[in-house]
């Protein structure tokens, strides 16, 4: 692959989790360039506060790994933002929305999650898509979907992978350079909590209000009680309303 900001893809057929292999390569100190580690199915794939992640075959399981960087937390959105036009490349009808601050939901299930992590001085941006798989285990039927459950189309994930990266390397400047404020309009386009009643939980704390959007700080901005108030980070977020 000719790219500019990532200098290797490592391919595996199944490991524990990309985001464990990619501090694996950083700890042996072998590489200071920017690499992706991907693979066809984890076995111990992680989520938001470690919780398992189910990664069989079929689904997009990748880590973007950005040695001696320290982006900050909105990286997470940014990301999020190139995956949400990633699919919107090949499914341009698709009813797909960001969900502040990590997932990608179609319809009203979660497509897709981002895990980031700082690790060694690097940045580890850990990435997991429903896509190609024809189920998903009973208990997340209800909750999550894939790409297949939804259009019965089978995608080429190596191709996906590198449409991801593309917009990636094409998009990481202007996000370098001005965070997330140019990419705030299209963010709105697609919340998928915009102007919805939320329940928020946070540190056994629970709020209640109507989500407002994205600060230029990346935080969930929410009215509670005619207020303006600002989420950095979210246990948990469900729509009520
Ligand atoms: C979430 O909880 O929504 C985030 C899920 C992130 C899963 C991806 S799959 C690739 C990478 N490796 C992991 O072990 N986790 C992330």
């Amino acid at each position: 692959m000719k790219s500019f900001l990532f200098k290797e893809i490592k391919y595996y057929e199944k490991i524990d989790s990309t985001n464990l292999e990619a501090k694996r390569i950083l700890n042996k100190g072998c590489s200071n360039n920017n690499f992706v580690v991907v693979a066809k199915t984890q076995t111990s794939g992680i989520g938001r506060f470690n919780r398992k992640w189910v990664s069989e075959k079929g689904g997009l399981w990748f880590s973007l790994v950005f040695p001696d960087t320290d982006f900050n937390s909105t990286i997470t959105i940014f990301s999020s933002i190139i995956l949400h036009k990633t699919i919107l490349n090949y499914f341009s009808e698709a009813p797909v929305a960001i969900k502040w601050p990590n997932d990608i939901f179609w319809n009203d299930k979660k497509l897709a999650g981002i895990l980031s992590v700082k690790s060694e001085n690097a940045t580890i941006i850990g990435l997991g898509v429903n896509i190609n798989q024809k189920r998903l285990p009973e208990d997340l039927m209800n909750t999550a979907t894939s790409v297949y459950i939804e259009t019965k189309i089978t995608m080429n994930l190596k191709n996906t992978l590198k449409t991801f990266l593309y917009f990636f390397e094409k998009n990481i400047t202007e996000y370098i350079n001005e965070d997330i404020m140019s990419f705030r309009q299209y963010y709105k386009n697609y919340d998928y909590l915009y102007g919805k009643k939320i329940s928020i939980s946070l540190s056994e704390k629970n709020f209640i209000g109507q989500a407002a959007g994205i600060s230029k700080r990346g935080e969930l901005m929410v009215i509670i009680d005619n207020e303006k108030k600002y989420f950095i980070s979210a246990d948990k977020i469900d729509i009520i309303g």
